[in-house]
């Protein structure tokens, strides 16, 4: 059943959050028509349920993400997430409840998905309405580390160079909500902890709000402002990352909290210590 909940909250910030922002009040039926913005949150979804042959893999789920904030959700495989990914980026609409995220809002998966017949910089402008030009690409390319490859065809770029271009291609919709679904899960370790760190730096240069699926609880905590785990269908565990930034992973907090995190996954940490 197609539901007309998926509407996008009006995105813009002001400089004092009004009261008005945190009440849980009917939202407006179109965003832009709104009186007063409703700031301070990029993700309000309340009781969303979604279904598969019967069978709720989402069940009466709440979220909320505020504006700039950096979510992290964990949680076993097959428990939801990437349902609940594709849920705000509006790729599922088949569900129940309210789902409110910004207009402006991009995602990338672990496979970047590139177009092999489309040179890398064509590939970041694929799907952007009007004719956005090159330099708009360039731009976001070179914010990625891949100023030299903008001419390159997809297939010659490495995993990592390939995973650049992708989030490339979702830095050019100027994301207000930048989803992203295990983007480094493909990736060996080195270039792992590159992409952690640019997506990281990214982030503080735009600004915007940041919902990352993984398994690693580790990159987790490492970029997080808050970590989610989802559980039997909704948010079962969350807990907030008060570390400064850049965080070290040598910190005795850090191994604190990722110990208290992979405990509520289920890992047992003293074996995995051993
Ligand atoms: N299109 C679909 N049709 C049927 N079942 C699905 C579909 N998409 C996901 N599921 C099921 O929903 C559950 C959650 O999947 P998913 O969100 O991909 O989990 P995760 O990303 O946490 O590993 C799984 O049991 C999966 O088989
Ligand atoms: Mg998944």
């Amino acid at each position: 059943m197609a539901t007309d909940v998926h509407r996008p909250v009006n995105h813009q910030v002001t400089e004092e959050p009004t009261a008005e922002a945190s009440t849980a009040e009917e939202p407006k039926r179109d965003a832009s028509k709104a009186e007063a913005p409703r700031p301070a949150q990029a993700v309000r979804v309340e009781g969303l349920t979604r279904s598969f042959d019967g069978r709720a893999v989402i069940d009466d789920l709440r979220l909320d993400v505020r504006a700039g904030e950096f979510v992290a959700l964990l949680g076993r495989s097959g428990c939801g997430k990437s349902t609940l990914l594709r849920i705000l980026a509006g790729l599922d609409r088949d569900i129940e409840g309210t789902v409110l995220v910004p207009r402006r809002k991009a995602v990338a998966f672990q496979a970047p998905r590139l177009m092999p017949w489309k040179k890398v910089w064509r590939n970041v402008l694929l799907g952007l309405p009007g004719k956005p030009a090159r330099a708009v690409a360039d731009q976001a390319l070179g914010e990625v580390g891949l100023s030299h490859r903008t001419d390159a065809w997809p297939k010659t770029l490495s995993g990592g160079e390939a995973q650049r271009a992708s989030l490339a291609r979702a830095l050019v919709r100027e994301p207000d909500l930048l989803l992203l679904d295990e983007p480094f899960g493909a990736l060996d370790a080195l270039t792992r902890i590159k992409a952690q760190r640019l997506v990281g730096e990214l982030w503080q240069r735009r600004g915007c709000a940041v919902l990352l699926v993984t398994h690693d609880v580790e990159e987790a905590v490492l970029l997080a402002d808050r970590v989610l785990v989802m559980d039997e269908g909704v948010i079962a565990h969350e807990q907030a990352i008060d570390l400064d930034r850049p965080r070290d992973i040598t910190d005795p907090r850090f191994a604190e909290i990722r110990g208290q995190l992979l405990e509520r996954l289920g890992v047992d940490t003293a074996a995995e210590a051993a």
